[in-house]
């Protein structure tokens, strides 16, 4: 057989997945892209920066990544690649590298940055503060990266690695010597061809430029369009799989129809201990919005559902689920007035009980039109189920 058809028999038996956050983010995705990266070649970030903040648990201890893809680096498979679309604070990288390397020095050999991604510059952070506070921005320098970028006025990776710039070719020079590989998407095409890839989305559709709730967004895109926009067009995701939890919560300002308030916010709040990953901000909270799920769902290009943090809910006699607006939500703009109606459903003592879910999982089944394939009762990898 030649190396074609070869290669075209190998390609039609791989399967790539993406995990998007199906909500407004900090739904659990880097927890459960950790516990799934071990079956992947590759686990790919294509949007956003260091704005994300990816909760790991290994071995008991707690990691935040705001750059790095949540692959498992005890596990021999993955290896990491930041994309095209990504926004890249190099100070913040380079930081999240020496972590790597601290835990093991042959681990950043297996991270790769594609020097096509513009990078963050500190002036970029001071105009987020001075700016964007309305928006509940986390300074971050996203959306003043973005746009330098459109304006055609940014800087790439791939420009600093040809100029002058001393501080941001330090950063560059020492990732490179720990191992981290800088090399872009047509190098690596013919290898990823072959390989299973695992996309990690950052933020959720809701917060995504196009679809969110604008103006109250981030400034790039967080569905599956991503993925694409990033060049990836040869690997498609079989699976996108979106990520919500069995309530909702959001950071920064803009609507949230099923918000809750005082007493009933801060025990919610104190139960799931929602508190920003990235700022440190206490997240606003509510029950789950299924008209807002299915219609991430929907714009996002979502076929599948990932629920997670059940076991916070343990103990609930009965669980509220906003299933209608008085008007379901036909663009973005619909999530300003919206009016929830509310029903309960049976809770559960404990989530890792699955029967006692069944109540709850079907309706959310029935309101997105997409089953539930996993579910989350945990922070152990073990607590990441099949449903
Ligand atoms: P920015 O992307 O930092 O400019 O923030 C814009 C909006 O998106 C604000 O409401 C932030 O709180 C929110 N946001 C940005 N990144 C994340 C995230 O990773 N999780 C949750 N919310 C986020
Ligand atoms: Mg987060």
């Amino acid at each position: 057989m030649d190396i074609v058809s070869a290669g075209f028999l190998r390609l039609r038996t791989v399967m790539n997945i993406a995990v998007l956050g199906a909500v407004w983010g900090d739904e659990g995705k880097g927890h459960i892209v950790h516990s799934l990266s071990g079956k992947y070649d590759w686990v790919i970030r294509f949007n956003g920066g260091a704005n994300a903040g990816h909760t790991i648990y290994r071995d008991g201890v707690k990691y935040v990544h705001n750059l790095m893809p949540s692959f498992d680096w005890r596990s021999p498979r993955p290896k990491a690649f930041l994309g095209s679309g990504m926004v890249i604070d190099l100070e913040q990288l380079h930081k999240e590298v020496t972590t790597l390397w601290n835990a093991n020095s042959s681990f950043p050999s297996r991270v790769y940055v594609d020097p096509d991604a513009f990078i963050v510059l500190p002036e970029h952070k001071e105009e987020d503060k001075r700016l964007n506070g309305h928006i509940g921005s986390t300074n971050r320098g996203i959306g003043p990266a973005y746009v330098s970028k459109i304006s055609r006025k940014g800087t790439r990776i791939r420009d600093l690695m040809k100029g002058p710039s001393e501080v941001s070719n330090k950063f560059i020079k020492e990732m490179q010597s720990m191992g981290v590989h800088f090399r872009g998407l047509m190098e690596l095409r013919r290898e990823m061809e072959f390989d299973e890839l695992l996309f990690e989305g950052a933020q959720g559709v809701m917060l995504d430029i196009n679809h969110g709730i604008y103006p109250y967004v981030s400034c790039s895109e967080s569905t599956v369009a991503g993925i694409y926009s990033c060049g990836f067009h040869f690997a498609k995701p079989e699976k996108v799989y979106g990520v919500a939890k069995c309530y909702t919560t959001k950071v920064g300002e803009g609507p949230f129809p099923t918000e809750l308030q005082e007493k009933e916010a801060h025990e919610l709040r104190e139960r799931g201990n929602e508190y920003g990953a990235t700022t440190g901000r206490p997240r606003r909270v509510g029950w789950i919005d299924l008209p807002a799920l299915d219609y991430a769902c929907q714009k996002g290009g979502i076929t599948n559902l990932i629920l997670t943090k059940f076991d916070i809910l343990n103990g609930m006699d009965k669980v509220p689920m906003c299933v209608a607006y008085e008007k379901p939500p036909m663009s973005s703009s619909d999530f300003f007035d919206a009016k929830p109606q509310y029903i309960t459903v049976p809770g559960w003592k404990d989530a890792k009980d699955d029967d006692q879910l069944v109540p709850f999982i079907q309706r959310v089944e029935k309101s997105t039109h997409c089953y539930v394939s996993y579910i989350s009762c945990g922070t152990d990898a073990k607590d990441v189920k099949p449903w």
